[in-house]
């Protein structure tokens, strides 16, 4: 199936935005610009996109309109994206509790990727054990405890989707845990990383568009209170597992941990002095 490519009209909403890119058109499949969506609390404001800013940051970006690419040129639709987001904003809701984790998760993410971007060895040890706390207690516990076992006897083919869901959560855990065995003496695997991103961000694609919206409907008052205090439960007794130190082991990895970080060191040396004196990216 040919995604549904989108045209979004943007303003960047930071103060000292770049004036070639600080206001025009994107185009994004409709699928990407959800989850660009979700990592704001407005409704008109996303992330930038990888590349729109031409000064490689990620921007937020107030969203002016939105046509879509195969209807009739004035056709605007402001209303996509709007049906998550409008479960987000509900109130004491365990579906817009969870697509609101979502959002810290993709923050905690970036965070990673910044860190991944500037060689941070030490600082990605702690952020990737907050986030295997994330995701424990977040994937492991309130959706797999809680909410999958629930709707397993009351959706249909929910076995089966539940059986997917935990698959996808054992897929992110062990490619972060392979990226954590790596870091350990001091090796950031880009590419393991990588793999953990596309993972995560296809899982909660699934999840706030199609499954959450799907188990939305089968949920009646009790039962989002029922879900609601279950997973409350399991936050308040849950302990996150502290970082703990890197574990380098003989005299022989200390010695390639050290000449790794003289490596990073200076290929940043060099990245900012080849950056010095840019503009705008030209
Ligand atoms: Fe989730
Ligand atoms: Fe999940």
């Amino acid at each position: 199936m040919s995604k549904q490519m989108l045209d979004v009209r943007y303003q960047c909403l930071h103060p000292s935005c770049c004036a070639n890119c600080r206001e025009g058109v994107i185009t994004v499949d409709e699928e990407a610009f959800v989850e660009l969506c979700a990592f704001y609390p407005e409704e008109d404001v996303f992330r930038s996109p990888r590349g729109a800013c031409r000064l490689g940051f990620n921007r937020a970006y107030k969203l002016v309109s939105v046509k879509r690419l195969d209807e009739g040129v004035n056709e605007l639709h402001t209303e996509v994206v709007i049906t998550a987001a409008q479960i987000r904003k509900r109130q004491n809701d365990p579906i817009a509790l969870l697509m609101n984790e979502h959002q810290s998760i993709l923050k905690l993410m970036a965070r990673i990727e910044e860190q991944r971007a500037r060689r941070e060895v030490d600082a990605l040890w702690a952020s990737t054990r907050e986030f295997e706390n994330e995701i424990m207690l977040h994937s492991g516990l309130k959706e797999e405890e809680v909410l999958l076992p629930m709707l397993m006897s009351r959706l249909p083919l929910g076995e089966g989707l539940a059986v997917i869901i935990r698959e996808e959560h054992r897929e992110i855990v062990s490619i972060l845990h392979a990226f954590r065995c790596a870091l350990e003496d001091g090796d950031i695997n880009d590419g393991v990383l990588g793999s953990v991103m596309m993972s995560l961000n296809s899982h909660i694609r699934k999840e706030d568009n199609e499954f959450f919206v799907l188990v939305d409907k089968h949920l009646t008052d009790d039962l989002r209170g029922e879900l609601l205090e279950g997973m409350k439960k399991i936050e308040a007794g849950f302990v996150p597992v502290p970082p703990g130190e890197r574990n380098i082991k003989t005299d022989e990895q200390k010695v390639a941990a050290a000449k790794r970080l003289q490596f990073h060191d200076d290929y940043l040396s060099i990245k900012e002095i080849a950056n010095t004196g840019s503009c705008c990216g030209h």
